[in-house]
This record gives C-alpha cells, sequence and structure tokens, in this order.
C-alpha cells in the first residue's frame, strides 16, 4: 500500500465516531477496537492509534498524512495543519472556571493548555502566569494551587460534582479532519475526494450525534 493512506486517530470514543465518519466518508476500514494494538494495517487505510495531544505533531510531520483532532488541541499545539472540515462530535468548550461564588482578581491560574490560556489571560488584561498541569485540573482550584483554571468542559458534570462553575467560555471546539500539506498535493487523489465526502458527509447530518449517537 504505497500510495495507501496514513491515518492518525485519537484513542477512546473520538476514535469511534472518527472512525464512523470516515467509513461514511466511503473508506474501508476493518479496525477491531478494544485491543492493545496502536497499529492497525486497515483495508483502504493505515490507521494509527495515539493520544489526542500527539496527533498534530504526527500530522506535521507527515508519518500520517490525516487525522482527527479537536480544535482545542489543534490551537493549543500551534500546528499550521490544513483543517477542512469540522467533523462536529467531540462538541466542548475551554473555559475559565472557578470555585462557586469566588470573586476577585485572578492571581494563580492552572491549565494544561498554557498556551490558549496565556494568550486568553493576556487579552482580558490580566499578567497572571499559568501553571502547567497535566489532568484532572479542576483539582488545581479546589485545593487551593490555583484561584482559576482554564479547562474543557463538556457535560458540566465536573463542574457540578466539585461545586465549581464557568466563568468565561474561551473557546468552543468540536472535532477536525486535518491534513499534512505535503500529502495533500502527494496524494491529492486519494484526500481530496476523501474531503469532498466527509464535508457531504457531515453536510447531510442534522444534529452533531448523527454519528452514532454519542454526540459528545
Ligand atoms: C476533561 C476535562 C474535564 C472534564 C470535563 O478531562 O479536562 O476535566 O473532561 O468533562 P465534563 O464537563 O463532561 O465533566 P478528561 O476526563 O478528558 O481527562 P483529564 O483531565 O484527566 O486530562
Amino acid at each position: 500500500m504505497a500510495d495507501g493512506l496514513i491515518l492518525a486517530l485519537p484513542k477512546g470514543r473520538v476514535m469511534q465516531d472518527g472512525l464512523a465518519v470516515l467509513r461514511r466518508a466511503g473508506l474501508d476500514l476493518d479496525v477491531v477496537g478494544g485491543t492493545r494494538a496502536l497499529r492497525h494495517e486497515a483495508g483502504d487505510a493505515v490507521v494509527i492509534e495515539m493520544r489526542n495531544r500527539d496527533i498534530p505533531t504526527y500530522v506535521e510531520l507527515g508519518v500520517a498524512d490525516a487525522g482527527v483532532v479537536g480544535k482545542d488541541i489543534l490551537l493549543e499545539s500551534g500546528s499550521r495543519l490544513f483543517a477542512p472540515v469540522d467533523l462536529r462530535f467531540a462538541e466542548c468548550r475551554l473555559s475559565l472556571i472557578r470555585r462557586r461564588g469566588a470573586e476577585g482578581e485572578l492571581r494563580r491560574v492552572a491549565s494544561k493548555y498554557p498556551s490558549l490560556a496565556t494568550r486568553y489571560l493576556r487579552k482580558v488584561g490580566s499578567s497572571t502566569d499559568v501553571i502547567r498541569l497535566a489532568g484532572n485540573v479542576e483539582l488545581a482550584c479546589l485545593t487551593g494551587l490555583a484561584d482559576a483554571v482554564i479547562d474543557i468542559v463538556e457535560t458540566g458534570g465536573t463542574l457540578a460534582a466539585n461545586d465549581l462553575e464557568e466563568v468565561d467560555v474561551i473557546l468552543r471546539s468540536t472535532a477536525r479532519f486535518v491534513v499534512n500539506r505535503a500529502a495533500l498535493k502527494l496524494k491529492t487523489d486519494r484526500l481530496r475526494p476523501l474531503i469532498a465526502a466527509l464535508k457531504r458527509v457531515v453536510a447531510e447530518g442534522s444534529d452533531p450525534a448523527w454519528i452514532g449517537g454519542s454526540g459528545g
């Protein structure tokens, strides 16, 4: 499969939704889920499976020709990838979050999106530094490590369970189909029709939950 496509997909539910939309766009992708395999020879493409934060790197450096990744991760990465299709699933928002009722100046803000967080804070006139964390960022608010966090809100369940509130919405995100710019030229016969088909499939769906009913 010398001219076959190599597609980078994020582990977990987004991978299943990504596979579903790619299949609807006409790719025969024979990937068996639930195994520990990270590379799948999958009919019309090779699918490589990774943490969502690594997708921009693999696609930008051309190891993968294309991939599926959230707009939030894409913007945080700073990668200059071609992102021709909004796939409309994995809907979430990047928000400023504080303990319910907290007021006053921001002194310390924690985030696993340090670049977007810093940009937002400068925009609202804050010179606060961002403490970079790897996960469960809301804990920073609960423990006093930070007086606010900038993190993803999807269902709002984490906020409700921890007595936190969303103070400002910074960015609305959905999954994007991203393409390596050189691959777009070298594999144009494969990628251009796929992009067109994905656009068609998305346009036909009237609801973000159109793919498999998972929505988010
Ligand atoms: C994300 C995000 C929030 C949570 C929000 O974390 O960082 O913590 O989901 O979702 P909700 O609004 O539906 O509750 P995730 O579980 O992906 O992992 P991490 O924080 O460990 O990276």
